[in-house]
């Protein structure tokens, strides 16, 4: 065995050349997934107030910004969609002429390569801001499934190319792929948000969004944040309801569940550094107190070291950026 003086871990250190050449985790612009907000309406470009850089865009103002996330190499978006009407079931949702599928018609034109990818879940729909239907007081999670899946075969008809279930109902996976399957789409993939966390840091999304919960909150449906093998068996369930991919969220308090699931299943994994994830890093950007650059290629690459393939991110414009500046 060698030992100090004759082992010195800082050789590898000593030039930017050789510190690549041993750096064990890149962040890619090819693993990266931006997520849009598309409001309907007209001549919407409306920033977040808590999320600086974030905009709310009605469709017919998109083009730049698909255009600029194309020509960045982002290989994919994922669509949120904020309706005009609101009810107690989100019958919006399953519009087949809806917010969702005319944003994807929209994106498709713009940019047929961008992969499009869409949140299906009823949140921004309903008026109680549940991602459910309410039946005495409870989100009921049998009679919300059908819902689900035609949101889903709606996404998927206006041409969607993967849909991204995340309201934590039990069963939902099997009941989007069977109708999925039935209406004919049986190369469209499933990215579940599997391991869903019951988190403050969706703050700013909610508000981004309009979808914070008129009453109660989301946690007889999301995940307690202490459990991690819970998350296992969620990930377990929807691995065996046909999931093609599966999501943690959010990322950054969830390292560890994320190296859990990295390690239990062989699917791809995906991570969601979320909307209060975001706003923290350039809340403290702002004071002056974080490099931005630095701090988030650093939370980026911890979430890729713990296990990602795949990260959401509402930095990846900025990522891929600095990213192409290098080469
Ligand atoms: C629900 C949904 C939420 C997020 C993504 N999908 C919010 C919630 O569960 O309240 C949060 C994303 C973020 O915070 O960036 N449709």
């Amino acid at each position: 065995m060698v030992s100090f003086p004759q082992l010195r871990l800082r050789r590898l250190r000593r030039s930017e050349a050789l510190r690549n050449l041993v750096r064990e985790t890149d962040v890619r612009t090819a693993n990266l997934i931006y997520p849009l907000f598309i409001e309907e309406g007209r001549h919407i470009r409306q920033e977040i107030d808590a999320m600086p850089g974030i905009y709310r865009f009605s469709p017919d103002v998109l083009a730049a910004e698909v255009e600029e996330i194309s020509r960045l190499g982002i290989p994919g978006v994922l669509l949120f969609g904020i309706p005009v009407r609101k009810d107690e079931r989100g019958s919006s949702a399953i519009d087949p002429e809806g917010i969702i599928p005319q944003a994807i018609k929209t994106i498709k034109n713009i940019a047929p390569k961008l992969l499009v990818i869409t949140d299906v879940c009823l949140c921004e729909y309903t008026s109680h801001g549940h991602c459910g239907i309410i039946c005495n007081d409870c989100v009921d999670n049998d009679q919300t499934l059908p819902l689900l899946a035609e949101m889903a075969l709606a996404h998927a008809a206006a041409g969607a190319d993967m849909v991204a279930p995340s309201d934590m109902m039990d069963g939902r996976i099997k009941a989007i792929r069977e109708a999925l399957d039935n209406k004919g789409f049986t190369e469209m993939p499933i990215m579940s948000y599997a391991a869903k966390y019951a988190s403050a840091f969706y703050g700013p999304f909610r508000e981004a969004a309009g979808s914070a919960p008129q009453f109660g909150d989301r946690r007889s449906y999301q995940m307690e944040s202490g459990n991690v093998r819970e998350a296992l068996r969620e990930v377990e369930q929807d691995i065996s309801e046909g999931a093609d991919i599966v999501m943690i969220k959010p990322a950054l308090a969830y390292l560890d569940v994320i190296r859990s699931v990295r390690d239990t299943f062989t699917h791809p994994v995906a991570a969601y550094n979320v909307s209060g994830e975001y706003s923290m890093v350039k809340a403290a950007v702002r004071q002056g107190w974080l490099d931005e650059r630095r701090a988030v290629m650093e939370i980026l690459t911890a979430i890729r070291r713990a296990g990602a393939d795949i990260i959401i991110s509402y930095h990846a414009k900025e990522v891929a950026g600095w990213l192409s500046e290098k080469e």
